[in-house]
């Protein structure tokens, strides 16, 4: 059975104007269809504004659909009541594009760590600290740094930090939204590997959202194009890199800087 699967989304938003609603609508997610079976990579690509990030928040249930529904592993998530809903979110975590803004300036590594480990009511101290050196090792960093705060760390080292709060809970699903745009060009392979690194170890399966089909091609096993709010093509990730069918893939790969 596949891990996650997208039943005909739609995310539609009404279009408001200075005097209020207007009665238009701009379809976001205008129905997908996807699965991703277990210990996949799915790359999602497509240019700004087709409705990538749209389609995440709804996978994370943080945006109500319009219609269609959201299975993972089986259970229909957009229909779950609030607290079972509660109980699966350690399951599927999310990665952002701006590792500072998703990070609270105000709490050191520690904490923030802590706070994402499922466990830590039963921990004595020395185990809390023990946990969240684990979970720092893990993405690259060096546990001596547990106590700093997120800006006396580089943008990489940030978005390693936001990698390490996301599979603290032990999810199963990482939805990961832009997670190296925001980086320096020098150092967005290293937080690709790193991705790639835990979802082997972890057998995580990841939805991975990139406007840049490069990107998506060194990390993912197949990939969906998406173009206003459908998708426009779907294949296995070399297939699609090497022989697009979709002249809106072949655009975006016409983007794509010769190596
Ligand atoms: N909360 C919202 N209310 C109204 N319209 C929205 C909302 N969020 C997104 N939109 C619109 O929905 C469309 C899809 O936006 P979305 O952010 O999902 O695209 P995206 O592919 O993630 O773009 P980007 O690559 O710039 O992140 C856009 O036209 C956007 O303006
Ligand atoms: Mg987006």
């Amino acid at each position: 059975m596949p891990y996650l699967q997208l039943h005909d989304v739609h995310v539609h938003y009404p279009v408001k104007s200075a005097w209020g609603a207007t009665g238009r609508i701009v379809r976001a997610v205008d129905g997908v269809s996807l699965t991703l079976e277990k210990g996949e990579v799915l790359g999602l690509v497509g240019e700004s504004g087709c409705g990538k990030s749209s389609l995440s928040r709804a996978v994370m249930q943080l945006q109500p659909l319009t219609s269609g529904g959201i299975e993972l592993d089986g259970e229909l998530l957009s229909s779950l009541p609030a607290q079972k809903l509660r109980h699966r979110r350690p399951d599927f975590q999310m990665v952002f594009q701006d590792p500072y803004a998703s990070l609270n300036p105000r709490f050191t590594i520690y904490s923030t760590l802590l706070e994402a480990l499922t466990r830590r009511q039963s921990l004595t101290r020395s185990e809390r600290e023990d946990a969240v050196a684990q979970l720092m090792l893990r993405v690259g960093l060096s546990p001596e740094h547990m106590y700093k705060y997120p800006h006396e760390f580089s943008g990489g080292q940030r978005q390693r930090i936001a990698i390490a709060r996301a599979i603290a809970p032990r999810p199963k699903l990482l939805l990961a939204d832009e997670p190296v745009s925001a980086l320096d060009v020098s150092i967005r392979g290293q937080i690709l590997n790193l991705l790639l690194k835990l979802t082997r170890e972890m057998e995580l399966t990841m939805l991975f959202i990139s406007h840049d089909l490069l990107v998506v091609h060194h990390v993912a096993d197949r990939i969906a194009v998406m173009q206003r709010g459908r998708i426009v093509e779907y294949g296995d990730a070399e297939q699609v890199f090497s022989h697009p069918q979709h002249p809106y893939t072949q655009q975006l790969l016409n983007a794509v800087p010769k190596l």
